[in-house]
């Protein structure tokens, strides 16, 4: 299986051109999960938040490539270092990620989730050692 291109194709139908419903409904998803999260994103203009999203995921997305980290997603992960997250919030925002996949693109597959999980987690796994 060619994760790459499932993340690929998914990513082109689910979220390009989809952009600004996809990542509200991924917030909704993630800030009903606790209210830690709700009174993280209390103070937040959401409009931005979603955009700021959408480009960085374009960071792990890179960095899954190259397994080389840029000073965007270096300052991306040392500004959440300041939140006090837990590992298992990073378990809850990719789940949240894939629930709104599920949520927003009729034809998502199984084989899609995995491939989001896989793509994205080696840039999760690096913002996560800067919390830990
Ligand atoms: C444990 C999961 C996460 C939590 C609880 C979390 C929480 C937050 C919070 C509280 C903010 C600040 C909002 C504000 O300015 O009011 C933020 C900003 C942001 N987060 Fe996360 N985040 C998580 C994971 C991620 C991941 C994995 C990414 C990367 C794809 C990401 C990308 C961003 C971006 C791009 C911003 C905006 C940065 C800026 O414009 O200054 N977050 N996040």
């Amino acid at each position: 299986m060619n994760f790459k291109q499932l993340f690929t194709e998914s990513y082109e139908r689910a979220v390009l051109g989809n952009q600004e419903p996809f990542f509200a409904e991924f917030y909704a998803i993630f800030i009903s999960k606790s209210l830690d999260l709700k009174h993280m994103f209390a103070q937040t203009n959401m409009r931005k938040q979603r955009q700021s999203l959408a480009t960085s995921l374009t960071l792990l997305v890179w960095f899954a490539e190259e397994h080389k980290s840029d000073a965007q997603l270096e300052q991306l992960a040392k500004q959440h270092a300041g939140f006090g997250l837990t590992a298992e919030l990073y378990d809850v925002w990719m789940d949240a990620l894939i629930e709104a996949l599920k949520k927003t693109d009729t034809q998502h597959t199984k084989e899609e989730s995995l491939a989001w999980r896989i793509i994205l987690s080696p840039g999760i796994t690096f913002m996560k050692q800067f919390n830990l």
